[in-house]
């Protein structure tokens, strides 16, 4: 299968002092090079700018404006949908080794330029310079991973001989696929996405988050460079009463691949469903949702282990992951200790901007700020505050900045325990038991990440059986998913379990044929 071994892209280490003065002066290259200016979109290949634009503001200091992208117009979004049609007539035949090396070529440019590519992405949604590199980090996996799914996919499968017929069964590309990813992870989630797409041998049309459409632009322009055929990816940028429900219900669009909320999820699996006037087939929908993703530890868990593992995935990137930890459910004998040593740890969080690696950083804008710190005044009156619970400072900033908060005691009928709040907010609910436990984890409409601590086999496997959970993670964080590794996806309301990164995500995008052939 070509290309291998494999070996996960090593993360920076920014505890060396060079290292980290590398990362300051990416930060001051790119505000040299891409600070106030406006960037295009990409139609039929050509970069296209607006004559209407939209700024993206720094979430460190949302006064600033970094840069200015175009809102694309109804034709411009018939243009794009067009130019990925008629692209789809070449790309489908194009040759998979052709596909994989363009994907290995861009591996390649993205090593070169990781740094830079993470102070985009901290400049645009406000990542930390370790979180930015996790996901710059996790983009070249899936370059690598891509390429080889795309050598893979393209042999087929064998199916049982019949004596007087030759029978192949091979997978084909679907048509064009519309791409609409979140602010969260703008870079690795659309580009998973789109190399889906790309590998099966369809287009797209890529429509990145409103805050943060550089990161996505940079991987694009990217691929163009890695010898992508231009017009296999149609980049516009704009407001969503033109390119959301628009371009979902298009007759020439075969399928959605989003990543987002819960809401729109289900917006776009039901409007989905219309088949339009003119339309030949019926739509296929990827969409990855939410999680209220539940740590379990048990009595006889490490608890430093455990603390450890709770604080970074509840408040890394300031608890904004699907994956990320908004639950902890512990046994009764060690709920006081663990909360103990979890508030300790989140406690010294520090609250700061991005840029300057600061652990906690703000949440994406003012209205996300607002509504997380509507759930905290209402968990006051129903659950006991044990961190937090205010808006932080940042110095002269203005920007989204919450402290760390944490609430105990919490019952599993409040809101905290079952709505996702995208925010640092951490709940702790008291089992009776290890298994009491795991019916406290089971208990949300989700079920996309889970982390259970134990030291003890049988329960082990009690939780690798019963719990209800795309990716449980066991005595580990439940952040953090590897391309190629931790096949990424949920259960329940988290969405249609696609699984990016795993080895059964290329059939997403793909047909297949049977041919028969007697002799
Ligand atoms: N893949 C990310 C994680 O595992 C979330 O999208 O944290």
């Amino acid at each position: 299968e070509g290309f291998l071994p494999f070996e996960h892209e090593p993360y920076f280490n920014f505890g060396l002092d060079a290292v980290a003065g590398r990362q300051r002066d990416a930060y001051r290259m790119v505000r040299e090079k891409y600070l106030g200016r406006a960037f295009p979109m990409y139609l039929g290949g050509k970069a296209v700018e607006g004559t209407a634009t939209f700024e993206v503001h720094n979430p460190a200091d949302t006064r600033e404006v970094v840069w200015r992208f175009p809102k694309a117009t109804p034709e411009q979004l018939e243009e794009a949908i067009g130019g990925a049609k008629a692209a789809f007539e070449e790309w489908r035949f194009s040759d998979p080794m052709q596909r994989a090396t363009i994907f290995k070529r861009a591996a390649d440019l993205l090593r070169a330029r990781r740094l830079e590519f993470n102070a985009v992405m901290g400049l645009e949604n406000g990542k930390n310079w370790a979180e930015a590199d996790g996901e710059i980090a996790e983009c070249v996996d899936h370059f690598e991973v891509f390429a080889r799914e795309a050598l893979k996919w393209a042999q087929g499968k064998p199916v049982y001989p019949m004596p007087d017929e030759h029978v192949t069964m091979v997978y084909e590309p679907i048509g064009v696929v519309a791409v609409i990813s979140p602010w969260n992870f703008p870079a690795a989630i659309p580009l998973g996405m789109a190399l889906g797409a790309i590998a099966a041998g369809n287009t797209v049309v890529w429509k990145p988050a409103s805050e943060t459409p550089l990161s996505s632009l940079l991987l694009v322009e990217l691929l163009y460079e890695a010898g992508l055929p231009r017009n296999v990816i149609q980049f516009v940028t704009g407001t969503d009463d033109v390119l959301g429900d628009p371009l979902v219900d298009h007759r020439d669009i075969r399928m959605i691949a989003f990543t987002g909320s819960k809401e729109i999820g289900c917006r776009i699996m039901e409007r989905a469903a219309k088949v339009q006037p003119g339309q030949k087939w019926l739509k296929r929908v990827m969409a990855e949702m939410g999680g209220k993703d539940p740590t379990v530890v048990c009595a006889d868990a490490d608890l430093d282990d455990a603390a450890r593992g709770i604080v970074q995935a509840a408040f890394g990137y300031a608890g904004q992951k699907c994956s990320a930890c908004s639950r902890v459910i512990a046994e009764a004998s060690v709920y006081d200790e663990l909360l103990d040593r979890v508030v300790t740890l989140a406690r010294e969080l520090k609250v700061g901007s991005p840029e300057e690696n600061a652990p906690l950083g703000p949440v994406i804008h003012e209205g996300s700020a607002a509504r997380i710190m509507d759930y905290v005044e209402k968990g006051k009156g129903t659950a006991r505050l044990v961190l937090g619970g205010e808006r932080a400072g940042s110095g002269e900033r203005e920007g989204g900045y919450i402290a760390p908060t944490i609430f105990a005691d919490v019952d599993p009928r409040d809101p905290l325990f079952q709505e996702e709040i995208f925010g640092p907010v951490l709940s702790f609910t008291k089992a009776r038991d290890w298994r009491h436990a795991i019916d406290l984890a089971n208990d949300s409409e989700y079920g996309l990440t889970a982390a259970f601590y134990s030291r003890d086999p049988q329960k082990i496997n009690e939780a690798r059986r019963l719990i209800h959970a795309g990716n449980l993670y066991v005595n580990r964080k439940c952040t953090g998913a590897l391309s190629g590794t931790h096949a990424f996806g949920g259960y329940g309301m988290s969405g249609t379990n696609a699984k990016v990164g795993g080895p059964d995500y290329l059939f997403w995008f793909l047909q297949t044929k049977t041919v028969a052939q007697k002799y």
